[in-house]
């Protein structure tokens, strides 16, 4: 087949799940960004993978009724977001199609649907992996541009949080002037109520003077500055002493939970508390009830659902997140409620024996990573004692397919819906209630 010239003209038929625009010319497929069903743009070719062109989209003609000129000047080239052109009720849409298309493929039937969650479309994110990249004389921090390993060019992003979005003009004044500039490929960023903290990844030591601009920076915009030479057991705090923590409050919980800046925390702080009020509604009364967090992180809903009245017990991977768990029931006052260990539950050789824990529990709660609940699901349920499980995902497929294998152990999809936890990108959160057939409860 001939090469592509680097510039064609399609015709949009769809949407894949990255939100790409899917085109064709002359058999070959095309994924565009930019791009809506129905539209003729015109694409550059970026990439070519496994068959398939990659490129970013002009609109040529026949724009899409729910097109909207993008609030970010740095869209589509930027890669950070994939939903900018589209108005805010499509993007919704779409996603909540892409959980009803995967429930559908594994043959789950929900009885209800919850209306899609929102909690604002910007300045949203207070998490974020930013690259970092020397061009000539100038040094690029931001998001990867699409189908690139670029780091785009930006002096702001409208989902940071202005407070992380302001930083990034000084980090760009900053990072030229290290003596080690072209050995910093990338700063994690991340903030907590009153604070932010920058992890910056360096593959050559700091200069002493190189420590004295971060110093400065550290100063001026009043961020905890770390340095991570390797891996996540090397950060060292520009400060001196152990690593501070974040934290953020959860107001009608009466909670603050803390964490340490590299640690797993949802990144909208506004559309977790509504996750943390479904989880709770959808667990009903929890007076006196067992209920078993797996996946638990640093005790985001484990903590408010001590609070509520319930005895629990949270599993978790990583040892340190565990720490912090406990350390968050302890300063909570909610320690005597609450029981955390340390567990690989991808593994059949883990030490703690979540089967005889479920085995006692009246309800279950489930938030993986994006992989799904993992081999033990199945074995799990043939154990459970309770009614409900509660189950939060940020990918609707494995979601889809972990909720056919509790549908088969004889519990029924009573409620699914998406949380909008990253708007303006492709991720979809999502929660499903299940409750058990034959003794089905009252649905919170
Ligand atoms: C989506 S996060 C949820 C965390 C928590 N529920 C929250 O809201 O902050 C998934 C968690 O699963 C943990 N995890 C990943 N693999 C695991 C495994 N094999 N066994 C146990 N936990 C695992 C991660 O460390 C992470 O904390």
């Amino acid at each position: 087949m001939a090469k592509l010239p680097a510039e064609v003209t399609v015709d949009v038929s769809a949407l894949d799940e990255a939100m790409l625009g899917i085109a064709n010319l002359d058999g070959r497929a095309l994924r565009v960004r930019n791009a809506l069903p129905g539209e003729t743009v015109q694409t550059r070719v970026l990439r070519r993978k496994k068959g398939i062109v990659y490129g970013d989209g002009v609109l040529v003609e026949h724009p899409h009724e729910s097109r909207r000129a993008s609030i970010c000047p740095y869209f589509p080239r930027c890669g950070g977001c994939s939903m900018h052109h589209m108005d805010y009720p499509m993007q919704l849409e779409l996603k909540q199609r892409q959980l009803a298309q995967a429930l559908d493929s594994n043959a789950v039937v929900p009885r209800g649907w919850s209306a899609p969650q929102k909690a604002g479309r910007l300045g949203y994110r207070r998490k974020a992996r930013l690259g970092v990249r020397m061009v000539g004389e100038q040094v690029l921090v931001g998001f990867r541009e699409s189908f690139s390993n670029r780091v785009a060019r930006m002096d702001s992003c409208a989902t940071l949080t202005p407070e992380l979005s302001a930083l990034l003009p000084d980090l760009k004044r900053l990072l030229p002037q290290l003596s080690i500039a072209d050995q910093v490929p990338q700063i994690e960023v991340a903030q907590g109520d009153t604070q932010c903290a920058l992890i910056v990844r360096h593959l050559q030591p700091m200069t002493e003077s190189d420590v004295e601009l971060w110093r400065e920076f550290a100063q001026t915009h009043a961020v905890e500055i770390i340095f991570q030479a390797k891996g996540y057991d090397t950060l060292v705090p520009l400060s001196g002493g152990p690593l501070k923590r974040l934290g953020y409050r959860l107001a009608d919980h009466g909670l603050y939970i803390e964490f340490l800046p590299h640690q797993f925390t949802q990144v909208n702080l506004a559309m977790n508390e509504t996750l943390i009020r479904y989880v709770l509604a959808y667990l009903g009364n929890l007076q006196g009830k067992n209920v078993l967090d797996l996946f638990c992180g640093i005790g985001n809903f484990t903590l408010p659902i001590a609070r509520a009245g319930a005895r629990a017990w949270g599993m978790e991977s990583a040892p340190e997140a565990v720490a912090m768990a406990c350390v968050n029931a302890l300063n909570n006052g909610v320690a005597d409620q609450l029981q955390f260990s340390v567990a690989d539950l991808f593994s059949s050789e883990s030490a703690v024996d979540v089967a005889a824990i479920l085995a006692q529990c009246d309800a279950l709660v489930l938030d993986p990573p994006r992989s799904g609940a993992g081999p033990g699901l199945h074995d799990w349920l043939t154990h459970f004692a309770g009614n409900t499980i509660v189950y939060v995902s940020c990918n609707p497929n494995s979601f889809a397919s972990d909720a056919a294998i509790i549908v088969a152990a004889g519990f029924e999809l009573a409620q699914v819906g998406i949380f909008d936890m990253f708007p303006s990108t492709a991720h979809v959160e999502t929660m499903g209630q299940f409750v058990r057939r034959s003794r089905e409860t009252t649905v919170g």
